[in-house]
């Protein structure tokens, strides 16, 4: 088995829903994980049972549409850890079920992108120098199939259109990030009971974050510039 202990993690949005339980799962592996949450007492509140189960769980404020934040956390990253090894862009807002695609409030659709494109866009481009400094980069960018063109609907309008531009962004980075050994790769969880998935949905947190772990922790001859579930692609 590979050993993941020494590993530093960062799962942005993790103070609930599938990225606290990405958190959970990457610390039961051994690593050391940092859990982004952009209301800092939330994250603390989150991170106690798994800190005082003994993992190494670190709180974090993060805030993925705020540019000081995220440059806060990297210079603090670095100087504790100087590399990152796993960033999991899990963090979103938006599932706008309300709206169509020929009605739709372009205010949504632009805060929509604001944190579920730009956000992991703006994570990227600090952290890249330190993923570069790990050995197995790995970037995990948490989509969904609703972003998936091939069956494509007018429906969530604001929230399609930010995750078809993540999946770009996905491949773009997979492009540039190959030389360096890093993988990057775009997942969806499937219908996950959270705060977004509603307590209808036939997934639980655990099965949703399956999708995550498989792709945090491929081994360094694994996919880069896929679409995933459950480790199966899934067309774009
Ligand atoms: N649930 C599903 O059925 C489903 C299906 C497909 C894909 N996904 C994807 O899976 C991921 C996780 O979804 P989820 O169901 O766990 O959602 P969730 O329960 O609504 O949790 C979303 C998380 O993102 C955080 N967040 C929102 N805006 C943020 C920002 N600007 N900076 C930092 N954190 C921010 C929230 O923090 P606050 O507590 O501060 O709001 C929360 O921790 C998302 O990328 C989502 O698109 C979910």
């Amino acid at each position: 088995m590979v050993s993941h202990s020494g590993n530093i993690a960062l799962v942005t949005g993790a103070n609930r829903g599938i990225g606290l339980e990405v958190v959970h799962q990457l610390a039961q592996l051994g690593m050391t994980v940092l859990l982004g949450s952009r209301d800092a007492e939330k994250g603390e509140q989150a991170a106690k049972p798994f800190i005082d189960e003994g993992l190494n769980v670190i709180p974090v404020q993060l805030d993925v549409a705020d540019q000081k934040s995220i440059d806060t956390l990297k210079q603090w990253t670095e100087e504790r850890f100087t590399k990152l090894d796993i960033l999991v862009n899990n963090a979103a807002i938006l599932y706008d079920s309300w709206q169509r695609v020929g009605s739709a409030d372009l205010s949504v659709v632009r805060d929509a992108f604001e944190t579920n494109t730009l956000g992991p866009w703006r994570m990227c481009e600090a952290f890249i120098p330190l993923l570069r400094r790990s050995e197995h980069g790995r970037i995990v960018n948490v989509s969904s199939e609703s972003g998936s063109l091939a069956s494509m609907g007018g429906e969530t309008p604001a929230y399609a259109v930010s995750k078809v531009a993540l999946n770009a962004l996905t491949r773009m980075l997979a492009a540039e990030l190959r030389n360096d050994r890093i993988l990057v790769n775009s997942v969806c969880p499937g219908w996950v009971a959270t705060d977004m998935g509603g307590p209808n949905a036939p997934r639980s947190v655990e099965q949703g974050a399956a999708s995550v772990i498989w792709a945090a922790t491929l081994p360094d001859d694994g996919p880069t510039g896929g679409f995933f579930r459950d480790g199966k692609p899934l067309p774009w």
